[in-house]
């Protein structure tokens, strides 16, 4: 017997502004053509005036809780992945854990940019597998709208905001893959590419926020390379194939790299779940708005195997493998 940290709840919560790639031609000299042949992305949300990093949290997670039939007062954690915090401190997931009524159990935030989701789930499903909590709302919520520069076209075509959220609370599992829940994560960094992809600011540094920046085609070779591997450990670490595998819910950095990673590991294209062409890249929030977007329209079911696998500055990279 094991314990498993079993996914109960999806939820997700995008902004209500859309900007699509032809509004962005007024403002940055770039073309719809350019940006969807390039990237796939033909819009991106993003925040109101106002609209924080914990709100979009706090919407994703009301709806996760609300799916899994539990309240704020049920929840031993909250963790909110981010690079875009409400402020440098306290954590934003401080402030979900106010927003849902709790006191006395711990929260925290967990950054490792667009990996954050992989990361988080890593996080929290070992604290589930050693005892310590029982159950946990984890949220992956970004508005990377606010370190964007807006006269970069190679970097502010290419995200949005949004925040997607798993309630999750732990099992016993007979400690094979047929189990629901978390079977494996495998995380990774290398941080001698720190300076491919990375904001030009810090507390500590310029005591700015800082904008992206970022070498586009370096970051698209490491990103293919990787990810590919990481989904490989995966598969060998539980003795599965590829062919197993129910849905891969990808980052949504960039088409081009989703489907030369996919052809890469040989799975078809109707297998993976795609938004980067409605979110653009949500960074830590990719991947939940992903799972929710595949949970919502029927094509994620109870039982299936998904495959999750992210990279991002750091660089960091990793996979997550599920059953949900
Ligand atoms: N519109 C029009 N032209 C553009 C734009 C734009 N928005 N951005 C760049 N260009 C131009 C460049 O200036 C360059 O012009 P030049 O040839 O006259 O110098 C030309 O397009 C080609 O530029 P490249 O950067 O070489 O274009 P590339 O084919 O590599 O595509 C892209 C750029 C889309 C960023 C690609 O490198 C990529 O997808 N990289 C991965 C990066 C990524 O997804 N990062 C997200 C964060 S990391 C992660 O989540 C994994």
């Amino acid at each position: 017997m094991t314990i498993r940290s079993v996914i109960r709840g999806v939820g997700s919560y995008l902004p209500a502004n859309i900007v699509t790639n032809e509004e962005l031609t007024k403002t940055v000299d770039t073309s719809d053509e350019w940006i969807q042949e390039r990237t796939g992305i033909k819009q991106r949300h993003v925040a109101a005036d106002g609209e924080t990093t914990s709100d979009l949290a706090i919407a994703a997670g009301r709806q996760a809780l609300e799916r899994a039939g539990l309240k704020g007062e049920d929840i031993d954690l909250f963790v909110v992945a981010t690079a875009t915090p409400d402020h440098t401190f306290p954590a934003t997931a401080a402030k979900v854990q106010a927003a849902f009524g709790r006191r006395g159990v711990p929260s925290f935030d967990v950054q490792a940019v667009c990996s954050g989701f992989v990361y988080g789930l890593s996080v929290v499903d070992n604290f589930m597998r050693c005892g310590q909590v029982k159950s946990a709302l984890f949220i992956g919520a970004e508005t990377f709208s606010r370190i964007l520069d807006w006269e970069d076209r190679a970097t502010c075509v290419l995200f949005g905001d949004g925040a997607g959220a798993v309630a999750l609370t732990a099992e016993q599992g007979a400690g094979t893959t047929v189990d629901r829940g978390v079977l494996s994560t495998h995380l990774h960094s290398d941080g001698n590419q720190h300076d491919l992809l990375y904001v030009d600011g810090g507390a500590s540094s310029t005591q700015t926020t800082g904008y992206v920046r970022m070498e586009g085609r370096e970051v698209f070779r490491h990103a293919v390379v990787n990810l590919a591997d990481t989904v490989k450990e995966a598969i060998a670490a539980n003795d599965l194939t590829i062919e197993e595998v129910d849905w891969l819910v990808p980052h949504q950095a960039n088409k081009r790299i989703l489907d030369s990673t996919a052809k890469k590991l040989r799975i078809p294209n109707d297998k993976v779940i795609v938004t980067v062409d409605r979110h653009a890249n949500t960074s830590a929030a990719s991947i939940p708005l992903a799972l929710a977007a595949g949970v919502d329209d029927g094509r994620i079911k109870p039982g299936h195997l998904v495959l999750m696998e992210a990279m991002g500055g750091g660089f960091t990279w990793g996979s997550a493998l599920v059953r949900m």
